[in-house]
C-alpha cells in the first residue's frame, strides 16, 4: 500500500495540523466517492487548494490508486485515503467540510429522478456517518436528484439530532456555471465577467436562471431568452447525450464543486462577502427548499437571500419550477421518514 494510505501519513499531518496552528488556515476536507468521475478531478483540484491541510478520500473502490496519485501532487495538504464501508467512520472523523459526489450518473433516456432508487440510500448510509462523526461539518451534496437528496440528508441529520440547516448545501453551482458560459457566448464577453443567479431547484425545469438579474445589467430578446433558458435547464442532457452512456458531466461538474467548496472554506475562514447560489432549507417561498443566494461565513449559509424582482417569463418559469420540486422534496423526505 502507498505509503500515506490510512495510518502511514500520521507525521505529514502532524505537521500540516501545526502549520494550521501556525496561523495559516487549513481545513480538513472529506470527498466521499472520490474514486468517481467527479471525484477524481474533484480530488485533484482541492489538493490545489491553499485552504486544505487534510484531504480525505473515501469510496468503496479505487482509493489506494487514487489516493497515491494525488498524494503526489507537491501542495501543501496531506492527503488520506479510506476503502469501504468500515473505513467510514475515520475518512468522517474531525472533518470540517465534507463533498458528496458519491452515487451513479444517468444515462441518455433517464432522468435524474430515475437515481433515486440508488442514490437515496447512498445518501443515507453516508449522510448517518457524518451525523455520527462530523456533526458540525458543512455538507456539499452533489449526489442526484439533489432536489431529493438534500431532503433526505436533512431528514437523517434531523433524526440523529445533528441537523443544523446553515450546514447542509445541495450543490447547483454547476446550473450558474454552465448559465456564465452561456449568457457570455450571446453577449460576445468574457464569461468571467458575467454572474447569472439560477434559483429554484437541480433538474429540468426546476432550473431558473434569473436573466433579468444578470449582471453586468444585460438585455435579451425573447428568443435569446428562450434559447438560455433552455440551454441552461438541459445542459446536463447535453453532456449525458454527448457521452452516450459514458456518464454525465464530470470536468465541469468537478471544477463548479471545487469553487463552490472554495467559497465555502472562504466563508468558514471568515472572510466577508462570499455569495453563491445553493439549494438550502430556505423560508424564500412556500417550500421548505429552494436554491437562491447565499452568504457563506463561518457558521454555513449564514443568509438565505430573497429572490429579487422578476419578469414575468420568469414569473411563470417559478410556478412550474415550484409544482416539480415540490414532489422531489416530499419523495427525499418520505424515503426517510416511512
Ligand atoms: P461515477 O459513477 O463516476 O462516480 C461515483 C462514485 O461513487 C464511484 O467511484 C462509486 O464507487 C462511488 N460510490 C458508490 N457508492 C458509494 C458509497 N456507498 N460510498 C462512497 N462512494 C460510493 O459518477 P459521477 O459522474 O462522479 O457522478 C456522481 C454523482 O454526481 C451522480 O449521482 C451524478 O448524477 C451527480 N452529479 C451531480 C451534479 C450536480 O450538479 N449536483 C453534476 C454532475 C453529476
Ligand atoms: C448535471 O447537471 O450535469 C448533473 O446533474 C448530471 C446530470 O445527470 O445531468
Amino acid at each position: 500500500q502507498p505509503p500515506n494510505f490510512q495510518e502511514g501519513s500520521d507525521v505529514l499531518l502532524k505537521r500540516a495540523e501545526c502549520r494550521a496552528k501556525g496561523g495559516a488556515p487549513g481545513f480538513k476536507v472529506a470527498i466521499l466517492g472520490a474514486a468517481g468521475g467527479i471525484g477524481q478531478s474533484l480530488s485533484l483540484l482541492m489538493k490545489m487548494n491553499p485552504l486544505v491541510s487534510v484531504l480525505h478520500l473515501y469510496d468503496v473502490v479505487n482509493t489506494p490508486g487514487v489516493t497515491a496519485d494525488v498524494s503526489h501532487m507537491d501542495t501543501g495538504a496531506v492527503v488520506r485515503g479510506f476503502l469501504g464501508q468500515p473505513q467510514l467512520e475515520s475518512a468522517l472523523t474531525g472533518m470540517d467540510l465534507v463533498i458528496i459526489p458519491a452515487g451513479v450518473p444517468r444515462k441518455p433516456g433517464m432522468t435524474r429522478d430515475d437515481l433515486f432508487k440508488i442514490n437515496a440510500g447512498i445518501v443515507r448510509t453516508l449522510c448517518e456517518g457524518i451525523a455520527k462523526c462530523c456533526p458540525n461539518a458543512i455538507v456539499n451534496l452533489i449526489s442526484n436528484p439533489v432536489n431529493s437528496t438534500v431532503p433526505i440528508a436533512a431528514e437523517v441529520f434531523k433524526k440523529a439530532g445533528t441537523y443544523d440547516p446553515k450546514r447542509l448545501l445541495g450543490v447547483t453551482a454547476l446550473d450558474v456555471v454552465r448559465a456564465n458560459t452561456f449568457v457570455a457566448e450571446v453577449l460576445g464577453v468574457d464569461p468571467r465577467e458575467v454572474d447569472v443567479p439560477v434559483v429554484g431547484g437541480h433538474a429540468g425545469v426546476t432550473i431558473l436562471p434569473l436573466l433579468s438579474q444578470v449582471k453586468p445589467p444585460s438585455s435579451f430578446t425573447a428568443e435569446e431568452t428562450e434559447y438560455l433558458t433552455n440551454r441552461i435547464q438541459n445542459g446536463g442532457t447535453e453532456v449525458v447525450e454527448a457521452k452516450a452512456g459514458a456518464g454525465s458531466a464530470t470536468l465541469s461538474m468537478a471544477y463548479a464543486a471545487a469553487k463552490f467548496a472554495d467559497a465555502c472554506l472562504r466563508g468558514l475562514k471568515g472572510e466577508a462577502g462570499v455569495v453563491e447560489c445553493a439549494f438550502v432549507d430556505s423560508q424564500v417561498t412556500e417550500l421548505p427548499y429552494f436554491a437562491t443566494k447565499v452568504r457563506l461565513g463561518r457558521a454555513g449559509a449564514e443568509e438565505v437571500y430573497q429572490l429579487g424582482p422578476l419578469n414575468e417569463y420568469e414569473r411563470i418559469g417559478l410556478e412550474k419550477a415550484k409544482r416539480e420540486l415540490a414532489g422531489s422534496i416530499q419523495k427525499g423526505v418520505e424515503f426517510i421518514r416511512k
